[in-house]
């Protein structure tokens, strides 16, 4: 397993967030955790960062536990994203340098600009991209750290209807090509089903991962017009977010 969480308790003061959460992530598989707006869903991804320590309960990469800041994760917070007095390239370049020399940053940087949409914007300041291009060079970032685990935290929220749609299915033609494993935190629930092999829904006070559901992949691919469809999983979704007992399952 590449990814384990096991009975992991937290709280914010005497506030309990998470309680005996468990959740498990294979190698290369594209995950979502699903649930309502302060369900706990940042805090996961910053207890696995390492910004925040759990009460109780383990954190495992690879079989082997982990504690506090490790190289594993390559984090896309929630907001924040670029420095606006540092150029795109050197936003992008930022963390790359942790993992190597600034010289190997740069190149690698400079070889995937065209393929996030960045081509000639190299030497531009943020304040001169569209949020969809600020999203992208934020996203760049995070997927040319090495670290084999990649932790986005509702990495389109921010953008207008159509453009988070385009950024959607560019993340999902991008996913192909970059075989890395990866946790999406979103309520956005047409992203889970569209981007995901897993949909963790994590509900209850304190929250917990209460169901699991599995997108069915069609064997042309998936598409808008096949997420259109999806009607029925997202009726389940719905249910399972409000913490409503389903009688047909
Ligand atoms: N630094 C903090 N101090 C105290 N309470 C916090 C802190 N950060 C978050 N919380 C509380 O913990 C709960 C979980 O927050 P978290 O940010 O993980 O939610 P979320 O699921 O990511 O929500 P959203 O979908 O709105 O981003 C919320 O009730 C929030 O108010
Ligand atoms: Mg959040």
């Amino acid at each position: 397993m590449k990814l384990e969480i096991s009975g992991l308790d937290f709280s914010y003061g005497g506030r309990e967030v998470l309680r005996q959460l468990n959740l498990q992530v294979e190698e290369g598989e594209f995950v979502s955790i699903l649930g309502a707006s302060g369900c706990g869903k940042s805090t996961i991804l910053k207890l696995l960062t390492g910004v925040l320590s759990p009460a109780a309960g383990t954190i495992s990469v690879d079989g082997e536990k982990v504690q506090g800041m490790t190289g594993h994760f390559a984090y896309m917070p929630q907001n924040d994203l670029l420095f606006p007095w540092k150029t795109i390239l050197d936003n992008v370049c930022l963390y790359g340098r942790i993992h190597g020399t600034a010289e190997e940053a740069r190149r690698e940087a400079m070889e995937n600009m065209a393929a996030f949409g960045l081509s000639g914007y190299e030497k531009s300041y943020p304040s001169a991209l569209s949020g969809g291009m600020r999203q992208r060079a934020a996203f760049l970032r995070t997927a040319l750290c090495k670290s084999d685990i990649l932790l986005l935290d509702e990495p389109f929220g921010a953008l207008d209807v159509i453009t988070r749609g385009e950024m959607q299915d560019w993340l999902l033609s991008m996913r192909r090509k970059m075989n890395r494993t990866v946790v999406l935190v979103t309520h956005d629930m047409d992203e889970a089903i569209y981007l995901s092999d897993r949909i963790l829904i994590l509900g209850g006070h304190p929250s917990r991962v209460v169901s699991q559901l599995i997108p069915p992949a069609p064997p042309e691919g998936r598409s808008r017009d096949w997420l259109y469809g999806q009607g029925d999983l997202r009726r389940r979704i719905h249910r399972e977010i409000m913490g409503e007992e389903s009688e047909e399952t």
